[in-house]
């Protein structure tokens, strides 16, 4: 067995109601007033005032900041920061999808740095050795899987950029499935196939682990389990418990084993062509399936193989299509279908910002611009 590395990433707590202890465990952190991160959506909803009470009856004092959007930009993560400056908070607490994550995880970069600029640190560890805020995440999707990554994703000029470094993670997550039954169902639904992406694309990559491998293919069995029944019963707590056990379990698979091409894409067209980025992933999977598989069809088959999707003496093609029929038919089953259109031009710039994306280094078969962009004419609705 060749040699790896494995983090196991922050601290979580999961479980129904788990969020309750959320006093607790900022109090443990010299917590005396909080910045609450949140957005629009949840604040129609009632999950922040019950963070809110379950804060003030331990007389812990919270600022809020409600004004994330999707793929935020450098613009907002900076107003974050600012806002966490001059109200003096100790502790933030990020209560959201990916976006409200990927943004609390960045402020706390400019905050340590005194700086309003967080396109400066794009790239892995170009914050080392700096102590950030104390961080408690609180996710509401069963998605990014953001609450254990050391990752956060930021859109500048139309392009998304990754921030990265083991300072990222949050200190402490609080993984409650309550928190998950206000999720609508269209986004229940990119996110749950979001979750599947990181684990095939994990699973495939040319970085796995016997590690990665185990937290990969629990994380698929799951999303084909449970996440029909999510969309369908969104208060069926089992099948939401199930889900953001996959989408963390997905999370740390991925972490240490990084993606593919199909978040090449998917981020490429969530920037240009703002598109939901489970759905942008959705639209790509079984495209870039085909094409590593034309090459490199083992892990897939054996992926099939893995999760009982076939018998492990079938034929490598046969479990490759069954794979591809699985990923078709829950695609249906939850309704995720869209046309995209895009210009001859708008797909050279797209698949140039594929094959600059950092994890096309995962992909198990090397890709060209070329490549690219023969999988996006073939996803994307092509036109004048
Ligand atoms: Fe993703």
């Amino acid at each position: 067995m060749r040699e790896f590395s494995f983090s196991p990433g922050p601290e979580v707590i999961f479980g129904p109601g788990c969020s309750n202890k959320l006093d607790n465990v900022v109090q443990n952190m010299g917590a005396q007033k909080i910045l609450l991160v949140s957005d629009d959506g949840l604040r129609q909803t009632d999950s922040p005032q019950k963070i809110i009470d379950v804060l003030n009856r331990s007389s812990i004092e919270v600022v809020s900041f409600f004004d994330v959007r999707p793929d935020p930009t450098a613009s907002q993560v900076s107003s974050l920061a600012k806002k966490a400056v001059e109200d003096e908070i100790d502790v933030i607490v990020a209560l959201g999808g990916g976006s409200v994550l990927d943004a609390a995880k960045a402020c706390r970069i400019l905050i340590a740095k005194n700086d309003d600029d967080i396109v400066e640190y794009e790239g892995y560890n170009t914050f080392s050795k700096t102590t950030l805020a104390p961080l408690v995440a609180l996710p509401t999707t069963a998605g990014s899987g953001s609450e254990v990554t050391q990752w956060s994703v930021i859109t500048s000029g139309g392009v998304k950029m990754g921030i990265g470094g083991k300072a990222l993670y949050p200190n402490v997550t609080l993984a409650d499935p309550q928190l998950t039954i206000s999720c609508p169902e269209n986004l229940t639904a990119h996110a749950g196939i979001d979750v599947l992406t990181h684990a095939i694309e994990s699973y495939v990559s040319k970085r796995h682990n016997p590690i990665s491998d185990i937290l990969a293919l629990e994380a698929v069995r799951l999303v084909l389990e449970n996440l029909k029944r999510a969309v369908r019963v969104p208060d069926d707590i089992e099948a939401r418990s199930e889900m953001l056990l996959a989408s963390l379990l997905a999370a740390r698979s991925f972490a240490n084993a990084d993606l593919g091409a199909v978040h090449c894409m998917a981020e490429a067209l969530g920037g240009e062509k703002s598109i939901a980025h489970g759905l942008a992933n959705a639209l790509c999977l079984s495209e870039v399936i085909l094409f590593n598989a034309k090459t490199a069809p083992e892990r897939y088959a054996r992926l099939a193989k893995e999760t009982g999707l076939v018998k492990f003496d079938s034929e490598i093609s046969t479990a490759v299509r069954t794979l591809l029929g699985e990923i078709d038919e829950l695609l249906d089953a939850v309704s995720i279908d869209a046309d995209i259109h895009a210009t001859n031009r708008e797909i050279v710039r797209l698949s140039k910002l594929a094959a600059q994306n950092l994890s096309v280094e995962g992909n198990p078969v090397d890709l060209r611009e070329e490549d690219f962009q023969r999988m996006f004419e073939k996803v994307l609705k092509i036109h004048d």
